[in-house]
């Protein structure tokens, strides 16, 4: 277990078991690559992030992680893996997100891209993506450093 402080000093913990918090979460964030490139979609408010977004109702995470993936960036999920997953406790209340690792197929130009303006390819995420404004803030806590970290040394080879 992880625990750390957001962008907006929100209590965040993040675990890479199985499920820790809640076994049917109602929010996913998808890290995914495309080729050799980090695949990140712009939000129209947030700026620059990994794809993610709610849980529908009677869906399942899972696929939640892909549907959001093809909405907000045009990509085809080729193998998708559960990571880990974190709660943040905020003043409006707590949210429980599954992370996932997506390899990405295939690309295709969209008419919408949802709440984005579609997809983002990046050679590397930039070491200070926390002092970037055209980054998202949900890029900007421990989440991503740990997450990267995660899959560079147990799933990407
Ligand atoms: P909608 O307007 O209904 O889309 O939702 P919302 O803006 O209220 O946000 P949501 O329910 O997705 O999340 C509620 C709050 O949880 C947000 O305002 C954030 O403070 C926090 N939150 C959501 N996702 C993340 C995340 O990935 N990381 C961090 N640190 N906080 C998050």
């Amino acid at each position: 277990m992880h625990t750390f402080k957001d962008f907006y000093r929100n209590k965040v913990t993040l675990s890479f078991d199985d499920h820790p918090f809640a076994r049917h979460p109602k929010h996913v964030w998808v890290i995914c690559l495309y080729g050799d490139q980090w695949l990140l979609t712009r939000h129209k408010d947030r700026g620059l992030e990994f794809p993610g977004g709610k849980v529908e109702d009677k869906e399942r995470p899972e696929d939640a992680a892909v549907r959001e993936v093809w909405e907000e960036t045009g990509g085809v999920t080729e193998s998708i893996v559960y990571i880990g997953q974190y709660i943040v406790a905020g003043k409006g209340g707590t949210i429980v997100k599954n992370v996932y690792m997506a390899i990405v197929q295939d690309l295709i130009p969209q008419k919408t891209y949802y709440e984005t303006h579609g997809p983002i390819l990046l050679e590397t995420i930039p070491k200070n993506v926390k002092h970037r404004a055209s980054y998202s803030f949900i890029m900007k806590d421990d989440v991503l450093p740990r997450c990267l970290h995660y899959v560079n040394t147990h799933i990407r080879n």
